[in-house]
């Protein structure tokens, strides 16, 4: 995602005047960091929060695409808040999935009084994904919850118990991601999918994020962005 996330700030006439991964931490420095307006972090589970935190000492907002440390949203919520910086979350940059939120949400509600039909979840990545499920498939997932009302929270299908959502984390290839949420009865199934092409969606969209939320002070995601452009 970096090295996508880098073409399309070029396309958009950006500088990038500072590059992070693994390798060069010792870089990773306050005083570096202030050399940039937005700082768009897409890393691993594991140095997600790490990351961001470095960014609000540094003053510096940031715009996060990084999956899979969800359990420490509120706490950097929170601290965040209260040391007045800024921050942008998306589980999903690309604009058609965000549309595809809506949708999700809006068949919930349309499926709510029919419950001889079941949902469910499936979601497709590449082999070198870390987490499962997607970050994707969360978001879908108490979207649907919270419209829907027959079920109370999601589970992996291999772990879930009756009367919870189940999803299913397929790791193959090198699908770029795929989600599709299924509501099936005895007779028939209805399913909308949402299918990435490439990760190109996803990296011009924490461009724009990132664009948008420079001057900005607060917590901020995909809705907030998509509502002011309406
Ligand atoms: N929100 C979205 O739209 C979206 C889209 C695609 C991927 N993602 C998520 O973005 C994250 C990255 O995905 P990817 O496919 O680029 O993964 P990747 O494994 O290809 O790249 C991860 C990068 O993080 C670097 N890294 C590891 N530890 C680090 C640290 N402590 N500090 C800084 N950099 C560090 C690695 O060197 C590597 O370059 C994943 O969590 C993925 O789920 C989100």
């Amino acid at each position: 995602m970096g090295k996508e996330i880098e073409k399309a700030a070029i396309a958009r006439k950006h500088n990038v005047v500072l590059k992070f991964d693994e390798h060069n931490l010792n870089e990773f420095t306050p005083a570096n960091l202030k050399k940039a307006d937005v700082a768009i972090e897409f890393t691993t589970p594991a140095s997600a929060v790490t990351n961001i935190l470095k960014c609000f000492e540094a003053s510096v907002p940031v715009v996060c695409g990084t999956t899979g440390w969800l359990s420490q949203y509120e706490e950097v919520k929170k601290i965040c808040l209260e040391k007045k910086q800024t921050f942008f979350y998306g589980s999903n940059y690309s604009i058609g999935v965000n549309l595809f939120f809506n949708l999700n949400e809006y068949l919930a509600k349309l499926m709510h009084t029919y419950n001889s039909y079941i949902p469910s979840i499936e979601e497709a990545h590449h082999i070198h994904k870390k987490d499962a499920p997607s970050g994707t498939a969360i978001t879908l997932a108490e979207g649907l919850i919270k419209n829907h009302g027959g079920v109370k929270k999601w589970a992996l299908k291999e772990k879930a118990a009756s009367g919870d959502l189940p999803i299913t984390s397929i790791r193959e290839g090198e699908v770029p991601g795929t989600h599709i949420v299924r509501y099936t009865s005895g007779c028939d199934e209805i399913e909308i999918t949402h299918k990435a092409f490439s990760r190109q969606g996803f990296a011009e969209g924490a461009v724009v994020a990132a664009e948008w939320v420079k001057g900005k002070q607060g917590v901020f995601s995909m809705k907030d962005l998509l509502n002011a452009e309406k």
